[in-house]
């Protein structure tokens, strides 16, 4: 999308949103990452309420993310700023918060293969009663009559 299309989407949502009703979008970067924190800047001007950045360009796939386009997003603005890519565990959302000083990580496919791996002793695989759990509730209780 280009930015200009973001920008009006967000300015024309936050007139007709109610007061304190919160706004947040999720970007990649781009190649250039002045052109990144400029887009991110005009976003907060326009009203968003946190930003979640995908350290990777619409290209990249397997590549590495990268962490310093996140950091150096999350040091040109004031809102909450949520770093993500590449988080598969405990260990890799505390280095992606210390290399990127943001205010929280996301993650997708690590939440999909674990899903208990915010767990605060850190759990590295799915527990076995994770999975009971989920089918007693999901594939039992739920389809029972
Ligand atoms: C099943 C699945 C669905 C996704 N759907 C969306 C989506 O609707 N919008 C979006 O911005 N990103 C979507 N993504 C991308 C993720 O939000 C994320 O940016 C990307 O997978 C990199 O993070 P990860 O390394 O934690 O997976 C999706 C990813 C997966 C695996």
């Amino acid at each position: 999308m280009a930015n200009s299309a973001l920008l009006t989407i967000l300015s024309k949502s936050r007139n007709r949103c109610r007061p304190g009703l919160s706004i947040s979008a999720k970007i990649r970067v781009h190649d250039d990452v002045k052109e990144t924190v400029e887009l991110c800047r005009r976003l907060e001007k326009a009203g968003l309420d946190s930003l979640t950045v995908h350290g990777r360009t619409v290209r990249q796939r397997a590549e590495p993310v990268d962490l310093q386009k996140i950091r150096a997003i999350k040091d040109s603005l004031a809102i909450p700023v949520v770093a993500n890519g590449d988080v598969r565990g405990l260990l890799d959302a505390r280095r992606t918060r210390e290399a990127t000083g943001c205010d929280g990580v996301m993650a997708a496919r690590g939440a999909l293969e674990n899903p208990a791996m915010f767990h605060p002793e850190g759990q590295e695989g799915t527990p076995e009663d994770c999975v009971k759990d989920w089918i007693r509730e999901y594939c039992i209780r739920r389809v029972s009559f």
